[in-house]
């Protein structure tokens, strides 16, 4: 199931470069609006790395100096599927106490990701947390939670790249896609 070949690797583009920079621009727009001092953004690693890469020098462009940092979170996914359970693979390492957070992740799925992230941080003190996601695909949440930024409603298939994989491939893709023989 996690295995790919040659001809499955045709990949069909679901949000392209262009599309995907014209909404991050005008997601900081909105970020800036809200006036947070002091923004502290935590990607939730791995999936949204090139995300948050962009979205932090978009912030930058609207004005904004924000501190980054990071967290690995696995939900033990299998191939396409997840597990339900979520682990702390790598910690923040800056105290969020007092701080506006912008958590940031790749998909809004199940939830339980971007909740866990979110009762974690707010455990520990945070003043407020945002969250922003790239992808919010449209299916019933395990957990209840919406995400305040979304970039894009994404169709409820598999997508990869734009840093997101599938069994660590992918990543590279500068555009969000769809493996055609995949759902
Ligand atoms: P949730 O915890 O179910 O909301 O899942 C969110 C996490 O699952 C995201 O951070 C992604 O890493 C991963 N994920 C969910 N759907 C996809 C997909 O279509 N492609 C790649 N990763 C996905
Ligand atoms: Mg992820």
């Amino acid at each position: 199931m996690s295995e790919t070949n040659a001809e499955s690797d045709r990949v069909e583009v679901v949000f392209s470069s262009e599309e995907i920079a014209n909404r991050i621009d005008a997601i900081a727009t909105q970020i800036a609006e809200q006036k947070l001092d002091r923004l502290l953004v935590i990607a939730i690693l791995k999936g949204s790395f090139v995300f948050a890469a962009d979205l932090i020098r978009a912030l930058y462009k609207v004005g904004l100096q924000p501190e980054v940092d990071f967290i690995s979170l696995s939900s033990y996914r299998k191939g396409t599927k997840s597990s339900g359970k979520v682990e702390i693979l790598r910690d923040i390492e800056m105290d969020v106490k007092g701080r506006n957070v912008l958590l940031v992740d790749d998909i809004l799925e199940s939830g339980r990701t971007l909740a866990f992230a979110k009762d974690l941080v707010t455990a520990r003190g945070a003043q407020k947390v945002l969250t922003c996601v790239l992808l919010n695909k449209p299916v019933e949440r395990a957990v209840q939670v919406e995400a305040d930024f979304a970039a894009f409603e994404c169709p409820n298939v598999f997508v990869v790249g734009y840093g997101m994989d599938l069994a660590h491939r992918f990543r590279e893709l500068p555009f969000v896609g769809h493996l055609q023989n995949r759902s």
